[in-house]
């Protein structure tokens, strides 16, 4: 029986270069989708998924981020002088529990893999999760808690998988798929960002994870890989013998807000699952689409 999954890791320390000048100052992630900047949809899907410990691992002028989910009493008691319960809720709703947040900060960005090293005194010896927010997915059951599932029976390592087109394996993490029991797969192998026609499948990793603590001792090592990063998915290979990696095909949509075209296309598909503005957003896009 595989351990409960309570605290999530949210590596948030890259340089967001590809939405410059929009980053110039501002995160990335505090970007709203909609209504709502994208880590809160990240942490929203977590806290959907049962976890109560976040752990946001950050960089220098990143620290909003873990700001957005504090206390604000200041503007709540300004709102609720003004009236404005609705908005009092909206403020209140963020707002994680006492003691369930913490910070760490990434001084360089050396890869996702060391982002995720830098939490390990946090994490300590229990299994855990890693949320990438720019991977946003909407779906029936949150993508996080689908993961925990599966990991609760095969236990090892889990990561959400999606197949993409062989001409974009060079921009993932792929699996080499040793067992496809459909949803399911088992690996024997995983190759960072492989060319496509070095790649071992189309099978891509995308930003859910479920850990074991063990992973820490291998990132310690500081091994660099491609892009001269140290790699999350080097570390979790050179585990395989010891820990099977399961990926799951998750029942979803999946959009990559890191990047431009992603980002308007979650903003679209996100408007459009809304309840109170997809009714009026749908006349809005077909009158945009019969000016083209
Ligand atoms: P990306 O590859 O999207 O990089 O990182 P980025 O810096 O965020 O964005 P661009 O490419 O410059 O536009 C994937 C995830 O890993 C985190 C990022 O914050 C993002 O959530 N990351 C990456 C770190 O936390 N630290 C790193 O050293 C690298």
């Amino acid at each position: 029986m595989a351990q409960p999954v309570r605290k999530a890791v949210f590596p948030v320390a890259g340089r967001g270069t590809r939405f410059l000048p929009a980053t110039k100052v501002i995160p990335k992630e505090m970007i709203p989708i909609v209504d709502k900047p994208v880590i809160q949809y990240a942490v929203e899907e977590a806290r959907a998924a049962g976890i109560e410990h976040f752990i946001f691992v950050i960089s220098n002028g990143k620290e909003a981020i873990a700001s957005h989910f504090e206390e604000h009493t200041e503007l709540e008691q300004t709102l609720e002088a003004l009236g404005k319960t609705a908005e009092v809720s909206l403020v209140r709703d963020v707002t994680l529990p006492h003691g369930s947040l913490n910070s760490v900060k990434q001084e360089e960005p050396l890869g996702l893999g060391h982002a995720v090293w830098c939490a390990r005194d946090l994490v300590g010896n229990q299994p855990f999760a890693v949320i990438l927010p720019d991977d946003m997915v909407l779906s029936k059951t949150p993508c996080l808690k689908q993961i925990l599932d599966i990991y609760a029976d095969v236990g090892g390592h889990v990561v959400a998988v999606e197949d993409v087109s062989r001409d974009k394996t060079n921009k993932y993490g792929i699996l080499d798929v040793t067992k496809d029991m459909g949803n399911l797969v088992r690996a024997r192998g995983l190759v960072e960002k492989p060319l496509p026609e070095n790649a071992p499948s189309t099978l891509a990793i995308i930003g859910r994870y479920v850990l074991d603590p063990m992973v820490f001792e291998v990132l310690g090592n500081h091994k660099r890989g491609t892009g001269d990063e140290i790699q999350l998915t080097d570390a979790l290979n050179s585990m395989i013998q010891k820990l099977p990696l399961h990926g799951l095909r998750f029942e979803g949509l999946r959009y990559d807000c890191g990047s431009q075209i992603g980002f308007v296309e979650a903003n679209v598909a996100f408007a459009l699952a809304h309840t109170e503005i997809s009714e009026s957003i749908k006349p809005l896009l077909r009158k945009l689409l019969n000016h083209k």
